[in-house]
């Protein structure tokens, strides 16, 4: 079948991965009968913006939402103040297309080192399963001082009934920013986790947040969590915290193989998870509406001080194609990408300098690329 992808190369070394990603994915679809990949370039990012002040137009959107997918490189650039690029390319994204399934398998390949003492591949291959519209990423606070009094005031009722503090409103500054999750945003997400359990074999979900102390938002979630699971009898659950998560993906990750948590705990564990995989090199993800357009992209950032070197580890970047393959439902394409990876990781010949080698991001393309058609 013919495909139509979407690539936004972005920012930093999202040109370089993205470049090697397209290489070893068109020479899947080379390798497999039937299989076709057009790929239409978007120059979202912080060159366009700079030149154009625009981020992502309507027009853009409107194009977009007419691809198969969306294949991403990186986002953020020091000559554009934080969040600008980040809110205005990579979250409106997600936002628009309500993506609401941040999906990032931590998976530790042959061939990849551990930083764990005594773990391997038969120990960190678990899957994170991270909504991705809600909780802290809605956007919703403010800061008042002095002039905003209406807004301190009530602030300052709130401090001083619940917790017997004493804001002066004349002089203190305040910020505040509220999480907000809603009954479907997590049933969908939750359910996406179990369902990705039976479809993997997997026999244990586990919710992570931290219901302890933000009680109003992950009291839902939990409720949502049991209610989902009855309809799963045969998959194990249980509940964690995120702080005790963060100490067991390091002491035991054995123990995990679906993970299900609200968008900010999950942005943070899937960072340490890319640890125990291997590192930030090897860490794809996946921003998914199983309905609609979804968007794939190595979970790093864009590495600044590496743009453009031919020295940034495109395999991140590269598994992030193989998940899109999958989604789109080309297995046997999306198999032959993982192969290659793991005989060239395996091989050890060939590696960027993260991992140790001495490679060029170009080198790591060309032998997956090559190890792509190999494969029979
Ligand atoms: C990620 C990133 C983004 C996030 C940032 C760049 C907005 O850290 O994809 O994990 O927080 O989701
Ligand atoms: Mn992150």
């Amino acid at each position: 079948m013919k495909r139509k992808i979407a690539v936004i190369p972005g920012d930093g070394i999202g040109p370089d991965v993205i470049r090697e990603g397209i290489k070893v994915l068109s020479a899947a679809a080379d390798a497999t009968p039937g299989l076709g990949l057009e790929f239409v370039e978007f120059p979202y990012g912080a060159e366009h913006y700079l030149k154009t002040k625009e981020l992502v137009p309507e027009e853009g959107l409107k194009k977009l939402s007419k691809m198969d997918a969306i294949y991403l490189g990186a986002l953020g650039d020091p000559r554009v103040p934080t969040s600008v690029l980040e809110q205005g390319i990579l979250l409106k994204l997600r936002f628009y297309f309500d993506q609401y399934i941040n999906l990032r398998p931590i998976k530790l390949y042959p061939g990849a080192s551990c930083p764990l003492r005594g773990k391997g591949p038969e120990h960190v291959n678990f899957y994170v399963v991270r909504e991705n519209t809600e909780d802290f990423y809605v956007a919703i606070g403010g800061r008042a001082k002095g002039k905003s009094k209406a807004k301190l005031e009530v602030i300052r009722s709130i401090y001083a009934v619940k917790f017997g503090l004493n804001i002066d409103v004349d002089r203190d500054e305040i910020a505040y920013q509220i999480g907000v999750i809603s009954r479907k945003g997590t049933e969908r997400a939750i359910r996406y986790a179990f369902e990705l359990a039976r479809r993997k074999s997997k026999k244990r979900v586990t919710s992570v947040d931290k219901a302890n102390v933000l009680t109003h938002v992950y009291s839902l979630w939990r409720e949502v969590f049991e209610r989902v699971a009855k309809d799963y009898p045969e998959i194990e659950t249980e509940f964690a915290f995120v702080d005790a998560v963060a100490m067991w993906f390091v002491k035991n990750p054995e123990w995990y193989q679906v993970v299900v948590t609200p968008n900010m705990f999950g942005d943070i564990i899937t960072d340490l998870g890319a640890m125990i995989q291997g590192g930030l090199g090897l860490a794809p993800g996946g921003n998914i509406n199983p309905e609609g357009v979804s968007m794939f992209e190595p979970i790093h950032g864009s590495a600044p001080r590496h743009a453009g070197k031919n020295r940034a580890n495109p395999l991140a970047t590269i598994l992030a194609g193989q998940m899109m393959l999958e989604h789109l439902g080309e297995q046997e394409a999306a198999d032959r990408v993982e192969r290659a990876v793991i005989d060239v990781l395996k091989e050890g010949k060939v590696r960027t300098y993260d991992l140790g080698g001495k490679s060029g991001t170009s080198d790591v393309g060309d032998a997956v690329a090559a190890r792509v058609k190999e494969i029979d």
